[in-house]
């Protein structure tokens, strides 16, 4: 059996579901995030310590403003709202992507972070203004400055996902069968599942499903 620490998703589709069901993008996004709160649960009971959330991309900000503002309101009510009972979990949360938020939402993320920075059960990296291609180029950058090498170790370390393992298995929901600028370099040995289901119908049992296939595939690391 495939030992599991690190599950990552895009959680594509709340807009399709929205306007399907309730004729507003934004009411999908609002259901989204039950299903981020079923996920983070299923998480727990399978023991499974890192959870990286693709939550808003670098290019997201193409979206009309206030489709943004409605996610960013979501993101600030959730986060005052939870991070109590998310730090009574013993979950830790840690921000991926660059924080040039309201200076609301950038505090209210840097407290969560700080807040939670010794929990152990649980580490949820929230992809938030993420943009893999742009990781990799400020990683890069960084390790030009400072004189070091260029090579996979060094790469690593100034990513923002540094100490963490490469997740083992990749969801997309939404029935698209791209990576959509997410985590290109740490998807390298990845087991990538698409799922059909839009996000706000995907469901604990979607999930155990996934692990299920995955603990049995067999993986080779380009092995034979
Ligand atoms: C992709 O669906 C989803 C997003 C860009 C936002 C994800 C946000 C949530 C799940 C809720 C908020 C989460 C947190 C952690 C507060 P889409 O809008 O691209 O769907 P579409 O492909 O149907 O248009």
């Amino acid at each position: 059996m495939n030992p599991l620490n690190h599950v990552a998703i895009i959680m594509d589709g709340n807009g399709r579901w929205g306007l399907k069901y309730k004729n507003s993008r934004n009411a999908g996004h609002k259901v989204g995030l039950k299903t981020v709160e079923k996920i983070i649960k299923e998480t727990i009971r399978q023991k499974i310590n890192f959870l990286t959330l693709y939550a808003f991309s670098t290019e997201n900000w193409k979206r009309p403003k206030k489709e943004i503002n409605y996610l960013f309101n979501l993101l600030e009510s959730f986060l005052i709202k939870r991070i109590d009972q998310l730090h009574a979990q013993n979950i830790k949360i840690k921000i991926i992507g660059i924080k040039n938020f309201s200076k609301k939402l950038n505090n209210l993320l840097i407290n969560a972070e700080k807040k939670t920075f010794k929990n152990k059960t649980l580490q949820i990296n929230l992809a938030l203004n993420y943009g893999s291609k742009k990781e990799l180029i400020n990683a890069i950058k960084k390790l030009n400055k400072n004189k070091k090498k260029i090579n996979e170790i060094n790469i690593n370390k100034y990513l923002q996902t540094n100490g963490i393992p490469d997740p083992e298995i990749l969801i997309r929901t939404g029935n698209t069968n791209r990576l959509s600028n997410f985590l290109l370099w740490q998807l390298a040995y990845t087991e990538i599942f698409f799922e059909k289901k839009l996000w706000p119908d995907f469901t604990e049992d979607d999930f155990k499903k996934i692990i299920k296939k995955f603990k049995i595939i067999k993986r080779n690391f380009g092995n034979i």
